[in-house]
């Protein structure tokens, strides 16, 4: 392919933002990188901040979005990559102020890039993408704390987005009895038929409480929304609970006292999935290619095209989505 589909969104007059179809020259490798022909990527709420101008995530534009992408070399200026290797892409500044994954082709730093484990097709492997590394962060964090099934329920919020669906599918898997937090009462159902033991409303925990500790009422946590939702989150873990906290979908900030830590020694539990190691990266896309197979991995995505993705950026900002998108650039 002498050129290339990108989805470029450019700033428009009036701080308005515009994303379209355009066709862009092949790419050359720079020292130490590789092009990669991508396959799929995926839609995560990051990208749909980047597309509307949030210039926390991204500078300047035009710009491409995309902090996740899944494909094969196509060419390699580092010794440790050949033409065809299938690998994936998540994090670092891909989709940020690089050039992302919502394009055909992608020129990025080789140590940004991991092998496609085998057990792991591209497609599932961005079914997953930063949510489903994110997810998989938290459950390896808290099972490294110490958590298990026997010592009581797991808590999930934000359970119909990205980070939460994989979590309750994960975390339902490896036996534990979850409860999901959602917005969207209406998706019961579907987070029963991942194995979801129990739903309970988002606004249960949103509201403030002047109290320093509620009822002890789970093991552990993942937390996607940080703000009120998390505070609310640490004062409800049981004697010595811990909580994952990767997201801010409520908000960034934290009203919060000490006591929860002290007077019940629980854990808060920090995720980062963009800048750490590729190895710990690689670590995860392995479990999730053997021991962590999502059995429900099919139900998890619905696939959309690059024309699909104003709509579905909208919908992601807007906290309307279920599930995830897979982006499909084959054609
Ligand atoms: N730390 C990291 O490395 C990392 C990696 C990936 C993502 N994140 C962060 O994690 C968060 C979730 O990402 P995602 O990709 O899962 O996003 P997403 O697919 O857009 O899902 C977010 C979900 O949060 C829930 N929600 C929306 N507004 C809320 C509010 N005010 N209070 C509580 N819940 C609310 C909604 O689910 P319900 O309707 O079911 O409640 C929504 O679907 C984002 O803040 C993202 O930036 C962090």
């Amino acid at each position: 392919m002498n050129t290339y589909k990108a989805f470029e969104v450019r700033e428009e007059p009036e701080k308005k933002f515009q994303g379209s179809i355009v066709e862009k020259s092949r790419m050359e490798p720079e020292e130490g990188s590789l092009v990669i022909e991508v396959c799929y990527s995926s839609v995560n709420y990051k990208d749909a901040l980047s597309a509307s101008g949030s210039k926390a995530v991204t500078r300047e534009y035009p710009h491409v979005p995309g902090i996740d992408a899944a494909g094969k070399v196509l060419t390699s200026s580092d010794p440790n990559f050949e033409a065809g290797d299938e690998v994936i892409v998540t994090g670092y500044d891909l989709g940020m102020n690089t050039a992302g994954g919502f394009a055909q082709q992608i020129c990025v730093p080789a140590t940004w890039v991991a092998k496609l484990p085998s057990g792991l097709s591209l497609r599932d492997s961005m079914v997953l993408g930063t949510a489903g590394l994110t997810a998989g962060l938290c459950v390896d964090k808290l099972l490294k704390s110490g958590v298990t099934p026997e010592r009581g329920k797991v808590l999930v919020t934000g359970a119909t987005g990205g980070v939460g669906i994989i979590a309750c599918a994960l975390l339902s898997m490896l036996g534990f009895d979850v409860v999901a937090s959602t917005g969207k009462l209406s998706e019961s159902e579907r987070l029963k038929a991942l194995g979801v033991a129990e739903v309970v409303s988002r606004e249960a925990l949103s509201e403030e409480n002047p109290r320093p500790l509620l009822k002890e009422s789970y093991a552990a946590a993942v937390d996607v929304a940080g703000g009120t939702t998390l505070v609310n989150v640490i004062k409800s873990l049981s004697y010595g609970g811990s909580v994952a906290a990767c997201g801010l979908v409520d908000s960034p900030a934290m009203n919060a006292t000490v006591l929860p830590f002290i007077l019940r020694g629980v854990n808060l539990l920090g995720i980062d999935s963009v800048e750490l190691p590729l190895s710990k990266k690689q670590e995860i896309w392995s479990l999730f290619a053997g021991e962590w197979s999502l059995t429900a991995i099919d139900s998890l995505a619905e696939t959309i095209v690059l024309a699909e993705l104003p709509s579905v950026l909208k919908k992601v900002l807007a906290g309307g989505a279920v599930g995830r998108y897979v982006l499909d650039l084959r054609a």
